[in-house]
């Protein structure tokens, strides 16, 4: 089965397909379509916007279509930067820009604890979707550290991990990240999905 994956982000895109490589997929980016839609996310929850990018792609493609929304929630901001991750220090996303503005607000703050929240979100040609979401538990580092990954891992130590996002190897993120958690109960829940071509949602 053919399966688009709505992201214009090529980490994310690397991330998805390592963690797909399991199932019997083919995966297909955004570039392989040329010219798409433009998708505003303005939803105020990762949910919202994951389905609607899902169902803007899927319908516009004809494909099955899956899309992630995911973001950064900081204890002591009180969730920020939250659906506002990647425009964090404004537009145009800048992921320097974002860490900076972060780590200017938690100057001084002792709590450090954060997440990394994801929704999945997959919806067949017609525009029907469904969602999953996984979250990463860990502290904020007062500098950025490593060159792996993008946007706020420099910052991000994973609990139970001494390193950041950016500095442990990919495949280790791709084990406990939270895109990770959410695409590994999706390949669980709609499994029998993936391993067919089904002409609409399994029971
Ligand atoms: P999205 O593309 O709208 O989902 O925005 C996600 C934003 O959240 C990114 O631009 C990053 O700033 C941040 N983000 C999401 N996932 C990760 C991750 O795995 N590592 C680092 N930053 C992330």
């Amino acid at each position: 089965m053919k399966l688009l994956i709505a992201t214009g982000n090529r980490h994310k895109f690397m991330e998805i397909s390592a963690i797909l490589k399991s199932t019997r997929l083919v995966v297909i980016s955004l570039r392989e379509l040329g010219e798409v839609p433009p998708v505003v996310e303005d939803g105020v929850t990762f949910e919202a916007n994951a389905i609607k990018k899902a169902v803007t792609l899927a319908r516009f493609s004809g494909l099955w279509t899956l899309a992630d929304d995911s973001g950064l929630e900081v204890e002591a901001l009180g969730g920020e930067p939250g659906v506002w991750s990647a425009r964090y220090a404004g537009e145009p996303s800048n992921d320097a820009a974002n860490n900076d503005k972060l780590l200017l607000k938690m100057t001084g703050v002792v709590d450090r604890r954060a997440r990394f929240r994801c929704a999945i979100a997959l919806a067949d040609p017609r525009g029907t979707a469904r969602t999953v979401s996984g979250a990463c538990e860990g502290t904020l580092r007062d500098q950025p550290r490593g060159e792996g990954g993008f946007g706020y891992d420099p910052l991000f130590v994973p609990c139970g991990q001494a390193l950041t996002f950016a500095e442990i190897p990919s495949a280790i993120k791709n084990g406990l990240s939270h895109r990770a958690l959410a695409l590994t109960l999706a390949v669980h829940e709609w499994g029998g999905l993936f391993g067919s071509e089904p002409e609409c949602w399994p029971d």
